[in-house]
């Protein structure tokens, strides 16, 4: 049994790990969420009071940090500003969460002697042709393109940096696309079921041709847990399910998943700086490390993660008229 410290708890990817943490093992998780937008309590709810702690406050804030560090064994690092088009808009809340909370949150580590695990994602990279034949590896040089992408960039090397100047016993995983239950509805697939489930047409950036490599939130949880538990301490793994698709494609899917004609859809304004394709080469981590995703059948993950928003409205409709307020005034 540990104590892990989860920050970003509450968030579609931290609160999945949470749910996972406790199904599937005997330990004790405290999470630490600054309830952001996209922060919500009630993606942990339920939850039992017993092995599960909720700590609100902000990362950046290093006498609380230091508090919440006290008797943890270790720090599994999900908390950021993590909407691409929201760094477009506004990036100064990426360079605090996501450069100045990773380093305060690593200066802690560093103190506490705390084995921490740093959540990223395959947008470090930079982005790949359609037919390029190879995908991101640990070795593929950083590109990032946009402030989120460059911050994530930049807390990935202050880990790798807190790793060899003081020693911390630091992982790095980087995920490709998750989707899953309690994804905030600004993101692709989230934003289409509710589109359709209210009404509106779903809305596509651009031509539809960008590439993502999806993969089950739950399927990124036990990756993370394999790393915890079996990764070597300095180590990056990449984390993928070979789920490519492209952004036209999987409207398709949702429309014709929710009984809707295929082509029910609206092409908008593009993504300044738009990423072409994302994939994962995950050998590394299925080889050293033995994990494999559960879920493999896209469509039927697709198909239940419309079934939870079905049946989940009070949980996302409280955001959805700000969020398409925030993207009409962008023409998306
Ligand atoms: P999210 O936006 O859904 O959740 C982020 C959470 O962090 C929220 O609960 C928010 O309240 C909290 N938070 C934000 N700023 C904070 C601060 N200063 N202090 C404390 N808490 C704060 O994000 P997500 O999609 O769940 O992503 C989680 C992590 O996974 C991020 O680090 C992201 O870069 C990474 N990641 C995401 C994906 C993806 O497909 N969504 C893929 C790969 C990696
Ligand atoms: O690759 C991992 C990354 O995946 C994570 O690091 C990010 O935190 C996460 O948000 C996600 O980034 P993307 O920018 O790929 O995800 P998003 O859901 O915003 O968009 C997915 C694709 O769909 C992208 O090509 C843009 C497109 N899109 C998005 C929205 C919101 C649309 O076509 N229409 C939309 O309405």
């Amino acid at each position: 049994m540990r104590r892990l410290l989860v920050t970003g708890g509450a968030g579609f990817i931290g609160s999945n790990f949470v749910h996972h943490v406790i199904e599937n093992t005997d330990d004790q998780v405290t999470v630490l969420d600054k309830l952001t937008y996209a922060g919500n309590r009630a993606s942990i709810a339920g939850l039992p009071d017993d092995r599960v702690t909720f700590v609100k406050g902000d990362i950046a804030d290093a006498d609380l940090v230091d508090d919440v560090f006290g008797g943890v064994d270790a720090v599994v690092h999900y908390a950021a500003e993590s909407h691409n088009d929201n760094s477009l808009n506004d990036p100064r809340p990426f360079l605090d969460t996501n450069i100045i909370g990773t380093y305060t949150l690593l200066e802690a580590a560093r103190r506490h002697g705390t084995r921490f695990h740093h959540i990223s994602t395959d947008e470090v990279y930079g982005d790949l042709e359609l037919d390029d034949p190879e995908r991101f590896t640990e070795s593929t040089p950083y590109n990032p393109s946009s402030p989120y992408s460059s911050t994530k960039a930049g807390s990935d090397l202050l880990v790798r940096a807190w790793v060899r100047s003081f020693g911390v016993q630091a992982t790095i995983s980087n995920c490709s696309n998750n989707y899953g239950p309690y994804q905030h509805v600004e993101k692709f697939i989230p934003r289409q079921i509710t589109n359709v489930l209210r009404g509106i047409r779903p809305k596509l950036y651009g031509a539809g041709e960008n590439v993502r490599d999806w993969i089950h939130a739950d399927d990124h949880s036990s990756a993370v847990l394999s790393i915890l538990d079996h990764g070597v301490v300095g180590q990056t793994y990449l984390i993928g399910a070979d789920g490519e698709m492209n952004n036209k494609n999987v409207v398709e899917l949702i429309l014709s998943l929710m009984g809707r004609r295929a082509d029910d859809y609206d092409h908008v304004t593009d993504r300044t700086g738009h990423d072409l394709r994302y994939a994962i080469d995950s050998t590394k981590l299925r080889t050293e490390l033995g994990w494999q995703p559960a879920y493999s059948d896209f469509t039927a993950g697709l198909a239940a993660t419309i079934e939870w928003y079905r049946a989940h409205e009070g949980w996302w409709s409280p955001a959805k008229d700000a969020t398409e307020a925030f993207y009409s005034s962008l023409g998306q």
